[in-house]
């Protein structure tokens, strides 16, 4: 038998855990003696010394006559001490965590945010979309039964399959299912055609929100390699659905984060068949599918879909609106059990945004909205492009992407994107580390970088990147 853990000792771990989880964020206050001893129902003895032993250990500080705080630490502490454990194996790294990381920096107001894929916020409808809220509360239209049906509201039902009929999808309204957000979307299709324990092959280089879903609903990844032109290689997926139990597979047709790929239509079409053949779902990621560089919209897989097998998600997170979270699915033969799944995790998403969302749609303007933010990305991604070419050293390889606003980039041989990701955050720099992208950190050799906010402005902080690139390149 174990040595029986003081209450001290574990009080003082389970504050630590809320500190470092973010329930009381650097600076701020934790509850007072007496309000913990209350709470927890401790004596105030024991908290006492659990706040001591959180103080030695420099988590928190008393501040005379004010109470007990959260103590400041030096940037980077704690992604390094996640990252690079004692034994120095580059290859343990904690992807939520570095994904966590990322989304943080990105809030850090002198951070050059090249990191997270953030979009440009005067590229967005927010003025519109204010109005539109304004009107609809004006209207009363939020006095409404917000409970929905599952599948989420019938008018913006109507708007998706009315759009995806324009990219030669034959889905009605009745077969969507309204989401929060496509990560939602992408999730409910995982927990549906699989079960724990499932191989589900990907991409590689994959989203790494992909990776976390697979992780949380403990499903294995088999990475089927992708490439910047055509993304996912149909031999090699081929070779893998012949030799391995695969249960579903995951695709980002167009414009995949991180490459910026975009899979020709006969692709499109033959693995739609090849995964018919085999009896296979796809789950079909078509959230940059309007942010296409081209001269038209790039069709999507479920096109070709006669078997009901794939299921498409997509949202209007890159478009119109990150925090709104109006995601959709539509998931084929998949829909009954999908939309029995959406019922049971919250009844339905919330309906004021999918009001919004709908009501934007239906007014008109999307279009051109969209027209005016593909030459944007556009113009702001080739630009990058070629300062990235001019300031970063020889040997580095850059992935023209095809639509989207993410350029994914080979370093010059030698440098570890991990050591770069440390050392950029030193200088203030946010970039997101190839390691991930695959769950065997196997691009630890590439970055990807955000495009969506290159100005004038960050074309030094790109400068300053690339000095710090050519630095590591050299000690290597
Ligand atoms: C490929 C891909 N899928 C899904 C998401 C998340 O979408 P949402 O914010 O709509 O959940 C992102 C966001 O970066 C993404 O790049």
């Amino acid at each position: 038998m174990g040595k029986k853990e003081p209450l001290y000792e574990r009080f003082a771990r389970e504050l630590e855990a809320q500190i470092q989880a973010g329930t009381f964020p650097e600076g701020s206050r934790i509850p007072a003696l007496r309000e913990s001893s209350t709470t927890h129902d401790l004596s105030l003895m024991t908290v006492l010394q659990a706040y001591r032993l959180l103080e030695t250990r420099g988590v928190i500080e008393a501040r005379p006559q004010s109470g007990y705080y959260v103590t400041f630490r030096p940037r980077g502490t704690a992604l390094e001490a996640e990252a690079s454990p004692a034994r120095g194996d580059p290859t343990i790294v904690s992807i939520d965590e570095l994904s966590m990381q990322l989304f943080r920096d990105n809030h850090e107001p002198d951070f050059a945010k090249f990191g997270a894929v953030s979009q440009d916020p005067e590229l967005l409808p927010t003025a519109r979309l204010n109005r539109i809220v304004g009107e609809l509360a004006r209207d009363n239209a939020f006095n409404i039964d917000t409970s929905d049906y599952p599948e989420g509201c019938e008018g913006l039902r109507v708007q998706v399959a009315r759009r995806a009929f324009g990219y030669g999808c034959r889905f009605g309204p009745d077969e969507l299912v309204i989401t929060a957000g496509c990560s939602e979307a992408m999730s409910l299709c995982l927990q549906t055609v699989c079960r724990p324990g499932d191989l589900v092959a990907i991409e590689s280089p994959t989203y790494f929100g992909i990776l976390l879903a697979l992780e949380s609903l403990h499903l294995n990844a088999l990475e089927i390699p992708a490439n910047p032109g055509t993304g996912m290689s149909l031999d090699a997926l081929e070779f893998a659905l012949e030799n391995h139990p695969v249960r579903a597979v995951v695709a980002m047709t167009n414009f995949s984060n991180p490459l910026g790929s975009l899979m020709p239509d006969e692709s499109k079409r033959r693995l739609v068949e090849l995964l018919a053949l085999k009896g296979v779902p796809l789950v079909e990621n078509d959230i940059y599918g309007e942010i296409y560089y081209g001269d038209r919209r790039p069709s999507v897989a479920k096109s070709w879909d006669e078997s009901g097998l794939v299921l498409l998600c997509s949202s209007f997170s890159k478009d119109i609106s990150p925090g709104y979270r109006i995601g959709w699915v539509a998931p084929g033969r998949f829909l009954p059990e999908l939309r029995k799944r959406k019922m049971a995790l919250n009844s339905g998403t919330s309906v004021i945004p999918q009001l919004v969302i709908e009501r934007y749609l239906e007014s008109g303007g999307y279009d051109q909205h969209l027209r005016k933010i593909r030459k944007a990305y556009a113009e702001k991604t080739s630009r990058m492009y070629r300062a990235i070419e001019s300031c970063f050293p020889a040997g580095t390889r850059i992935a023209r992407p095809l639509g989207g606003y993410v350029i994914w980039l080979r370093l010059p041989p030698g440098v570890d994107s991990l050591t770069l990701y440390r050392e950029a955050v030193k200088a203030r720099i946010s970039i997101a580390p190839g390691y991930i992208f695959s769950p065997s950190h196997k691009h630890r050799d590439y970055i990807r970088l955000n495009a969506a906010l290159w100005s004038e402005r960050t074309e030094n902080d790109l400068a300053r990147l690339g000095a710090i690139v050519k630095r590591l390149a050299k000690t290597d």
